[in-house]
């Protein structure tokens, strides 16, 4: 069993070594229903056979002499055969049906706990459209691949090997002409299968990149719009398609081809010839020339199917290959139930780490690391701030502690004990992460707050943790309430109302450690002194890592980091720092010069502007997004939030 991070109780266990096994593991998963199918195929074919049989039996009554008594009962016994066919076939579908959903149903959740399971490393280079592709299409090709694709063939093997038996009971010699069929038709098919092969892989991998494209242009919509991109992406996606529509047509192509029809149309000539040859030689009665007839025109089903089973299951093949391969491709690191599982008191130790995305990274050597030989301590309830310019590394070092990533050389240490050999769950229960880039799902408010607590939380807590995160206010202001609904990727709310929800949700899961990055937030100094009230209660008795670059939160700071190129450059006190740090000055210089100017972000907002916040923060916080940059802009912001309130 490989690693992962994600486990649900009592999995059941499929056989992974082959698209081949794995299907067979998942159709045997349930033995009822694929022996209840073949049972009824078998049963159906055998009645159907049996019925023609008595049809010939009929003529020849008919040819010797009429007798109304006799015909009757044969006509009777091919009601009943045929009534039995009918319910035998009912029972194999509703059966092969039943296989067919439940293994679309029981892929697709193995392969969702799968991907739940996957390191973060997996999840970046993985393109989502084509992740979703897999979980939707490719899956449901498994479900096509057993109903129709399977139990066709299936079919097709009985309603061959059971008019050849009856054949051979009837004359052996007949089956001179149905096995010369058969030799060539066998053939015939399979080298039809291995044309068809690599196509159905190359469509199925075709559907997943145009996924990919589609997906990608849907959710960098703004950009696409902002940049005027649109033909550019429209082109874009119609070559995809048309590559996949021509690998349509090359499947057609190959359909077309399909060679076993005609050898069907001569085999049947033959038969016919065959039979009259023997009747002429009094070998063969009228009645037993036509079972023989009917039975070698059984004959033409399978022929005439196999053209779509077999590309139903290469479909379903590939499909399956495509799902395998995501399920089995090795993640990093390891759920580690066994691990450590405790309160955690706070302590944050980082032992000489080095740390560098992907092998790419790592294969170019010290040189190629995000991040390199950083060591130092947060005791318990301690506030660390990180500062350093931008890709200096800030949010990698913060990544390491709830193991998003392990650290390629050393150790980061909770507790005292290297947070791998914690137990990921426990670990990171005890670890909230307000992200950089607050991702809000399209649920209620009331349920992104709730996330973290896994559907415990009640109303109350939510709201008081809300309140507590300054942000009932203006969620009692949306049309809705706590259950407004956000919409997909939070385009609903500003940065800043985005920014209180995931500090609520803090709140609710009451972490031991906290990571705040707010290194480049866009928030308007309107609302910004509730964030900063906000933050500041967040950080109280939590140890913290805080990436800012707001001197106002820096002041919290018991000891401040300087990262520059991924190194440690200096740490210590914001006062040590300034007489000390060569670095830490010039990020001052560069960070504050423009609030200072303004007055905007540095002590002026928290002495002048402590009230303005709370009336004005609705049309504040659009009003003041822009307030990234230097000074001025910040300004109007402000401005806006005080006019309207
Ligand atoms: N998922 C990733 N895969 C590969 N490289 C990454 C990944 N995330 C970040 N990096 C690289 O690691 C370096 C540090 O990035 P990081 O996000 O930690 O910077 P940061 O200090 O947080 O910057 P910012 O202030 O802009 O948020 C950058 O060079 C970046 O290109
Ligand atoms: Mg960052």
């Amino acid at each position: 069993m490989s690693q992962r991070e994600f486990t649900v109780a009592e999995e059941y266990r499929y056989d992974r070594r082959s698209p081949l096994r794995w299907i067979f593991s998942h159709i045997w998963r349930y033995p009822h229903l694929p022996l209840t199918a073949v049972a009824g195929f078998v049963t159906g074919s055998a009645l159907y056979s049996f019925a023609l049989t008595r049809v010939g039996a009929a003529f020849d009554l008919m040819l010797a002499r009429p007798d109304l008594g006799a015909l009757f009962a044969i006509a009777m016994t091919i009601v009943f055969a045929r009534i039995g066919h009918g319910m035998a076939g009912l029972l194999a579908w509703y059966a092969t049906e039943f296989t067919a959903q439940r293994l679309e149903r029981d892929a697709r959740d193995e392969l969702y706990v799968s991907l739940l399971g996957k390191s973060q490393t997996f999840h970046n280079r993985q393109k989502v459209g084509d992740v979703m592709a897999r979980a939707t299409n490719d899956v449901q090709q498994l479900n096509f691949m057993i109903s129709p694709g399977a139990s066709l063939i299936y079919i097709s093997v009985t309603s061959t090997v059971v008019p050849l038996a009856a054949i051979a009971l009837l004359r052996w010699q007949l089956l001179l002409v149905p096995l010369i069929f058969l030799a060539a038709f066998i053939p015939a098919v399979r080298r039809y299968s291995r044309e068809l092969n690599p196509i159905t892989g190359r469509l199925r991998f075709q559907f997943g990149a145009l996924n990919a494209d589609l997906a990608e242009a849907v959710s960098g919509i703004e950009v696409v719009k902002a940049y005027a991109q649109e033909a550019q992406e429209q082109g874009k996606f119609s070559a995809a398609a048309r590559r996949y529509r021509d690998l349509f047509v090359e499947q057609g192509r190959i359909q077309a081809r399909y060679l076993p029809l005609l050898l069907y149309g001569l085999a049947f000539g033959l038969a016919f010839g065959h039979a009259a040859l023997l009747f002429l030689n009094h070998e063969l009665t009228v009645g037993e020339a036509v079972t023989f007839l009917g039975l070698v025109s059984q004959l033409r089903f399978p022929t005439f199917i196999s053209l779509f089973s077999f590309m139903l299951v290469e479909m379903g093949l590939a499909g399956a290959e495509r799902i395998l391969d995501l399920i089995n491709s090795e993640t990093e690191l390891d759920e580690n139930t066994d691990g450590r599982r405790a309160p955690i008191s706070g302590e944050l130790v980082f032992d000489g780490v080095s740390f560098g995305y992907g092998e790419v990274a790592q294969a170019a050597g010290a040189r190629g690391l995000n991040l390199r030989g950083i060591s130092f301590t947060a005791r318990p309830g301690e506030t660390v701030a990180i500062v350093g310019q931008t890709g200096a590394g800030k949010t990698t070092l913060t990544r390491l502690v709830n193991r998003t990533y392990d650290t390629t050389v050393g150790r980061v240490l909770v507790d005292g004990v290297d947070v791998r050999e914690w137990s990921l769950d426990a670990l990171r229960a005890q670890i909230s992460t307000i992200e950089q880039d607050i991702f809000l799902f399209s649920r209620s408010i009331a349920d992104n707050i709730a996330f973290g607590a896994a559907g415990q939380a009640t109303r109350e807590q939510i709201e008081q943790a809300a309140r507590e995160a300054q942000a009932h206010d203006f969620i009692s202001g949306l049309p809705d309430g706590y259950d407004t609904v956000v919409g997909e990727r939070g385009v609903t709310l500003s940065g800043g109302q985005r920014q209180r929800i995931a500090i609520a949700r803090a709140f609710l899961t009451n972490p031991r450690i906290l990571i705040l990055d707010d290194s480049t937030s866009a928030i308007d100094s309107a609302t910004e002194d509730q964030i900063q009230r906000a933050m500041r209660r967040i950080l109280k008795g939590r140890t913290t890592l805080l990436i800012t670059h707001r001197i106002s939160q820096i002041r919290w700071a018991d000891r401040i980091l300087v990262l520059r190129g991924g190194e440690l450059a200096a740490q210590g006190t914001h006062d040590e720092l300034m007489v000390q740090s060569e670095a830490y000055r010039r990020i001052f210089a560069r960070y504050t010069s423009g609030d200072r100017g303004t007055g905007g972000h540095g002590d002026g907002e928290t002495r002048g502007r402590g009230d303005t916040g709370t009336g004005g923060h609705g049309a504040g916080e659009t009003g003041g997004r822009g307030d990234t940059g230097p000074g001025g802009q910040g300004d109007t912001g402000t401005v806006l939030a005080e006019q309207s309130s």
